[in-house]
């Protein structure tokens, strides 16, 4: 097993400006706001303070943003804003594809509209995939109301075209669909991908094959919270979860998935031909690689489709990292301990010429109930990698060998 460590040497890294990166804010928000229908039930039963989103998307005209049922008082639990704001405002927030498929939010549960989603991605055709957990108050009491399922809406007619329910031989009773990867390598049509979705608390990654219409689930000890990491820190909050496997990323180039659990401080991957294959037979083993360690947990991860750099952030540094497995380059791309509290996305957009977005929330707030309304609590925000910025006022703004990466940064000095 090869074992590398992610980060290096103390203080003989650097920060490095060769992207010209800096954080743009597109928009903030102290607490979410939304479009509301008239039905006065949603403005009953709505709880800003419980509001938090854990996924984006970019689409040619929106920024989807999608809302998990954590807790109650969540009015729509996928939603969009227009990509033409004014930078930095705070758009209300519209539900998607329409209300009629949020019921969820005023107590009305049927299984054939959206429950509680944590992320979307769009496919090459696009078209936007959506992961339902079906769980509803996932942190409160985790109620199982409907079973998951993958639900694809066409973003040019915004309508339904795809739905797969998952049965429950993919499924383990605590089962929280959190994340997914389209895989479209093979692919010959829209519809013959395979998609690896994260099972957070199953634990597990369940393998979609969009070409016959299967699912099965693999497992491996690497997916399971490692109980001496689930204490977080970030600025002077702590907080614990026991969460799995969350964190995933793609190389089409190396068909390589990596994965993390979010208490871990390891990062792992695994071949993609290991989990096409249908379920492992009983006793096998999943091909699972130790990729490296991080100085903290992280969430969100990325893999810079040009060149298979993987991207991560480590939750207790505020700062988004890269590393390449190949070279072992790494670099500190951003770093904000105001802006970059609890990164939940990180994501290459296609359709914004490959620029980096970027979820921040203040999520050990939420989660704490400590959250202020007079703050921003909420970012979307953007590296343009290839234009020159100029820094705004609070961007950490990293220039070439000119400032040491705080000594806390890097905890281990071992490369095996
Ligand atoms: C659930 O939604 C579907 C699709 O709109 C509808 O046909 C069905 O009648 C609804 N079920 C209930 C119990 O309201």
């Amino acid at each position: 097993m090869r074992f590398l460590w992610l980060l290096l040497i103390t203080g003989s890294c650097w920060f490095d400006a060769a992207k010209g990166d800096v954080l743009e804010t597109i928009a903030q928000w102290p607490l979410l706001d939304f479009a509301l229908p008239y039905d006065p039930h949603y403005l009953d039963q709505f709880k800003p303070e419980n509001v938090v989103p854990t996924g984006i998307e970019i689409g040619w005209n929106r920024i989807f943003i999608s809302v998990p049922r954590l807790r109650d008082g969540v009015p729509a639990t996928l939603n969009f804003i227009p990509r033409n704001i004014p930078p930095g405002s705070s758009p209300q927030l519209h539900a998607y594809p329409s209300w009629d498929w949020h019921g969820a939010g005023i107590g009305d549960l049927n299984c054939s509209k959206l429950i509680s989603v944590y992320r979307i991605r769009i496919d090459r055709c696009n078209r936007l995939w959506v992961v339902d957990s079906g769980i509803m108050t996932s942190i409160d009491d985790f109620r199982v109301v409907c079973p998951p399922k993958i639900v694809v809406f066409d973003l040019q007619t915004d309508r339904l075209v795809r739905l797969y329910t998952f049965p429950r031989q993919s499924l383990r009773p605590n089962s929280l669909l959190t994340n997914m990867i389209i895989d479209d390598v093979t692919a010959t049509t829209c519809d013959d991908v395979f998609v690896y979705i994260s099972d957070t608390t199953g634990p597990g990654i369940v393998v979609f094959d969009g070409a016959t219409d299967r699912s099965w689930r693999v497992l491996h000890t690497s997916m399971f919270p490692d109980p001496s990491f689930s204490t977080y820190q970030i600025g002077g909050d702590s907080f614990e979860l026991m969460d799995g496997v969350v964190g995933l990323a793609f190389s089409p180039q190396l068909n390589t998935l990596y994965y993390q659990p979010l208490a871990t401080n390891l990062l792992f991957s695994v071949p993609t031909s290991a989990l096409q294959g249908g379920p492992l037979p009983f006793g096998e083993q999943l091909p699972v690689t130790v990729v490296g360690k991080k100085s903290s947990q992280g969430l969100a991860l990325a893999v810079d489709p040009q060149d298979d750099t993987i991207l991560f952030s480590p939750l207790t540094e505020t700062a988004i990292a890269s590393w390449h497995p190949r070279t072992n380059q790494q670099r500190i791309i951003a770093f904000s301990p105001q802006q970059l509290q609890f990164t939940a996305e990180l994501k290459f957009a296609e359709r914004d010429n490959g620029d980096l977005w970027i979820l921040s929330t203040r999520f050990q707030k939420f989660f704490r109930r400590q959250i202020s309304p007079r703050e921003i609590n909420l970012r979307i925000m953007r590296i343009r990698f290839n234009s020159n910025n100029v820094p705004k006022p609070g961007t950490f703004y990293l220039s070439h060998q000119q400032q040491r990466i705080p000594h806390y940064f890097y905890n281990n000095t071992v490369l095996i």
